[in-house]
């Protein structure tokens, strides 16, 4: 059942060759963000999460998309639940981060090359000031796309996953996990 799932997520790679062409029309870029953010989840559903989508002459591939977190959303969680007051900012990364991941991985499977990159805090002034962005945004990741040009520019190495995944059994026995990489 997770079979399709999985080679989607396969195929996701970082593509730097990208240029300003777009395989989809901008409606559909538009829609698969709106699907993305209303459907990935959040902690406590807090949904702090934003994008700024900027187009054509906006940056350097086709579009980038970047990732903000509002941190007054976060701030508000921290009220209603002061016992994890600590934990809520590690949270919100992760929320941005979930966005991130599908994001990628959905423009990708419409044809564009993307790349993840993080470059604050110049880029995060300098956005502030030239799109009136509200100081509460903290921007986390910019992921930029465009029509492909070339492959993914290294090949890939992994580290063992029976190094990385560790089972345990009903009787407390560890087994190393094991499988094809
Ligand atoms: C949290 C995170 C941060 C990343 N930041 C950057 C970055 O700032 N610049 C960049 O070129 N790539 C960045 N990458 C891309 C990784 O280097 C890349 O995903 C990794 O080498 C695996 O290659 P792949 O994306 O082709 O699978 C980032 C990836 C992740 C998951």
């Amino acid at each position: 059942m997770a079979e399709r799932f999985l080679t989607q997520i396969k195929s996701r790679r970082t593509c730097y060759s990208v240029e300003r062409k777009s395989p989809i029309s901008e409606a559909r870029i538009l829609e698969i963000a709106r699907d993305i953010i209303k459907h990935t989840p959040s902690s406590f559903n807090c949904q702090s999460t934003r994008f700024i989508i900027l187009l054509r002459d906006e940056h350097a591939g086709y579009g980038t998309v970047l990732l903000y977190e509002d941190l007054d959303v976060i701030r508000g969680y921290q009220v209603r639940f002061p016992r994890f007051k600590r934990h809520l900012p590690d949270f919100s990364e992760h929320n941005n981060a979930m966005q991130a991941f599908n994001l990628w991985t959905a423009l990708q499977l419409e044809g564009f090359g993307c790349n993840l990159q993080h470059v604050n805090p110049i880029v995060d002034q300098r956005i502030v000031s030239e799109w009136n962005v509200s100081p509460d945004w903290s921007l986390k990741a910019q992921l930029v796309f465009g029509s492909p040009t070339g492959e993914p520019n290294h090949q890939k190495t992994f580290t063992p996953t029976e190094d990385r995944i560790f089972v345990h059994d009903m009787d407390g026995e560890m087994a190393k996990s094991s499988g094809a990489q």
